[in-house]
């Protein structure tokens, strides 16, 4: 039974669809299990690139079985755009399979997180505006909910939606004085998507279960980053949902016991999109060397939004939280080309908060605000790492940094990346954690 679970850790764009990817060619099936389309994983195959919102990782292998759990919420007209897409470009998705417990983002979910971000003043959250944390909060409401199965079911749906639009026009309305929407051409719309989706829908948990209990190797796609969790992450400026491995059996029902081994992956710096602390943070004129790097090799700006990422040095405190909070068995370090051209690497081993060495990741935002990183620094390598083939290949330095990263982390290194081709990925240990 080996599960392995793919976990960013820090706030994301981690390149867990390139590690999905390079893992999904020794994989049966790969199983997304929260967030929805805020969600951007780019995956290269020779100079083409792929970037998916819904899709797992391994959608271009045709031997694959791709699952969105149930813990995603699902944006139906996205889905079909990216299934439609990857169609025109030559691939075959009918193994795809979707949850029929997935709860569904309807129109009035991206008006109303565009809204409920205009009221906000000085603390916006930098939301991707796709409606995900609307959706989750009527799941969470539950009364306004619409799901997949509901969406299959004709009638019930008919019945359901003009209620549940009633009450969301009134909102939009009364509250935000803004246009409603018209049921008749949404119902048709939605029922419309039904029956595109229906031959993909089932229970996704019995199928995966399955493919487990066969010794398939399953494959769990994180989307975001540890520190974007609802729990764990930097409250309030997260996402809506459990992108650590936590997430993982709630979002598939798959219990905890079929799972072995969770796999870190993290950026040689940092990034975040979106607002938020981030102690690392490079101030705007030194911001480019990492966000465009060395022949734009950097390439730091939102998959999804476009937005450019805020960059900043890799932080040991936000590490070590986020392996601790994921139990990681190993780690994968991404982007370590982009550091290629510094003479000087800093990293961040701790805040200074108020004259007292801090370790940990505070839960008060207030006080993190107030905390100033500790850096140490490491001697840069400044030699293409692009070409390497093996670990071994790397320059004494890079491999230093490399180390300790896993010693950081507390687990062993098992892929290092060094540029966005399938082919630029450098194996050091096997994460599947079974032989
Ligand atoms: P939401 O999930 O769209 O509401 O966005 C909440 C926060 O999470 C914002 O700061 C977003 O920029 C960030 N976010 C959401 N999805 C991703 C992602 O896939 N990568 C990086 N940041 C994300
Ligand atoms: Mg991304």
């Amino acid at each position: 039974m080996p599960g392995l679970v793919i976990a960013g850790l820090q706030w994301g764009d981690e390149g867990k669809g390139k590690i999905i990817d390079y893992l999904a060619a020794g994989a049966q099936a790969v199983v997304r299990y929260q967030g929805g389309n805020n969600a951007g994983h780019t995956v290269a195959v020779g100079n083409e690139e792929f970037k998916f919102h819904l899709l797992p990782s391994g959608i271009l292998y045709p031997n694959v079985t791709c699952v969105i759990g149930n813990g995603v919420v699902i944006d139906p007209g996205v889905l079909l755009g990216e299934i439609e897409s990857l169609r025109k470009r030559g691939f075959d998705v009918t193994a795809l399979r979707i949850s029929d417990r997935a709860h569904v983002i309807m129109p009035y979910h991206p008006i109303l997180d565009k809204l409920e971000e205009n009221l906000r003043t000085d603390d916006k959250i930098g939301t991707t505006c796709r409606g995900i944390g609307p959706a989750y909060i009527d799941k969470y409401a539950r009364y306004d909910a619409i799901r997949i199965c509901d969406l299959l079911d004709a009638e019930y749906f008919r019945a359901k939606l003009p209620r549940v639009l009633e009450v969301k026009n009134r909102l939009l309305s009364v509250f935000y004085g803004a246009p409603t929407l018209e049921l008749e051409p949404m119902l048709q719309q939605y029922l419309g998507y039904a029956e595109a989706l229906r031959p993909l829908v089932t229970d996704t948990s019995v199928l995966v279960n399955q493919a487990l209990r066969q010794g398939q190797r399953v494959l769990f796609e994180g989307a975001q980053g540890s520190l974007l969790d609802i729990d764990h992450g930097t409250f309030p400026f997260v996402s809506s949902s459990s992108p650590g491995a936590g997430g993982v059996t709630a979002g598939t029902g798959v219990g905890p016991t079929k799972i072995n081994a969770v796999l870190g992956v993290i950026k040689a710096y940092t990034t975040r999109v979106g607002a938020g602390p981030f102690p690392t943070e490079l101030p705007p004129d030194e911001v480019g060397s990492l966000r465009d790097g060395q022949d734009g090799r950097g390439r730091e700006y939102g998959t999804t939004t476009g937005r450019p990422r805020r960059c900043g040095w890799f932080d040991a405190v936000i590490a070590r939280h986020s392996a601790r909070i994921n139990g990681i068995t190993a780690v994968a370090v991404t982007k370590l080309d982009v550091l290629d051209p510094f003479q000087t690497i800093k990293v961040c081993t701790g805040y200074r908060y108020r004259g007292e060495l801090m370790q940990e990741l505070p839960a008060s935002l207030r006080v993190l605000a107030e905390c100033e990183p500790v850096y140490r620094e490491f001697l840069g390598w400044r030699r293409d790492t692009t070409k390497a083939k093996k670990i071994e290949d790397l320059p004494c330095e890079a491999r230093v940094y490399l180390d300790w990263i896993a010693e950081t982390v507390d687990a062993p290194l098992s892929i290092a990346s060094v540029g966005w081709r399938r082919e630029e990925t450098l194996t050091a240990g096997d994460p599947w954690g079974v032989k």
